[in-house]
């Protein structure tokens, strides 16, 4: 399958995979392994895939795939540069293990590991520092939703999450729209859900940074993507791509998912 026509969206797709704490290395590897064969069919170069392994298996990762079409994240990082800090992991230490991508505020972390938004944006400032692309989460819960709590939560986690960055600092990241209901619960957001909060979040932007850099950031979609469900919500104007747990871990639904984008760029 190969894309030779224009693509009809507006910014490259990007389809990232968070393995989040699963595969050893040689998990991976196969991961990487099927994953090539199957790209060798299809002509990714229209899409941006990203892989983000664990900690553990960034090196591995990043070394296998090569030249390929293909980058690696991390799933989180330090903000500080080097020092006492037991456990944890700086941008450059990232950059140098082959990341070109770092999730930052993960729902996941924010309520299980306490990060606060004033801790993210330090995230992000070090990230970008460290010549990482941020792909930064934001997401209301199921009671914020059902207390129409939804635009100021995502209002105040945009708003906090970017405090005081510039317009170039912004035009480098990525934002993923996680709904915290529809992570890992088989509940996705429909398509019109998304692009509701989508759109927002790109009006946000470009009351803050102006228009040309609202229209640059990618905004991806994430909670309970699969490949049934992916071309539905890339489809929407302001949806650019999908952060992927669950259908991530298996290379052939992974690649499912990122052919699913294909239908939209035909
Ligand atoms: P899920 O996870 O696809 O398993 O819902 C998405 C995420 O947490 O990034």
């Amino acid at each position: 399958m190969k894309i030779s026509s224009m693509s009809k969206k507006l910014r490259k797709p990007a389809i990232v995979a968070n393995w989040k704490m699963n595969k050893t290395i040689s998990d991976a590897l196969q991961f990487v392994d099927e994953c090539r064969k199957m790209f060798k069919e299809i002509s990714v170069d229209r899409v941006d895939v990203v892989l983000s392994p664990p900690y553990t298996a960034i090196k591995a990762v990043s070394d296998a795939i090569g030249n390929d079409n293909i980058a690696v994240a991390a799933q989180n990082l330090y903000w500080e540069e080097k020092g006492a800090f037991t456990g944890e992991v700086s941008a450059s230490m990232l950059a140098d293990s082959g990341c070109k991508f770092v999730i930052i505020g993960h729902s996941e972390r924010r309520h299980q590991f306490g990060e606060t938004d004033e801790g993210i944006n330090k995230k992000i400032r070090s990230a970008i520092h460290g010549n990482l692309s941020p792909i930064f989460c934001v997401g209301e819960t199921l009671q914020q939703r059902e207390h129409d709590e939804t635009f100021k939560v995502i209002r105040d986690q945009v708003e906090k999450g970017l405090d005081g960055l510039s317009e170039e600092a912004v035009s480098t990241l990525l934002i993923a729209y996680e709904p915290v209901w529809a992570i890992g619960t088989g509940k996705n957001a429909t398509p019109e859900q998304a692009e509701e909060v989508h759109g927002f979040i790109r009006s946000i932007l470009r009351e803050t940074y102006g228009r040309s850099v609202s229209e640059t950031v990618r905004i991806l979609y994430g909670g309970s993507v699969t490949p049934e469900n992916v071309s539905n919500l890339i489809k929407e104007h302001n949806i650019d791509g999908a952060l992927v747990g669950g259908a991530s871990l298996k290379a052939d639904s992974f690649v499912k998912i990122v052919a699913g984008t294909f239908d939209i760029l035909k």
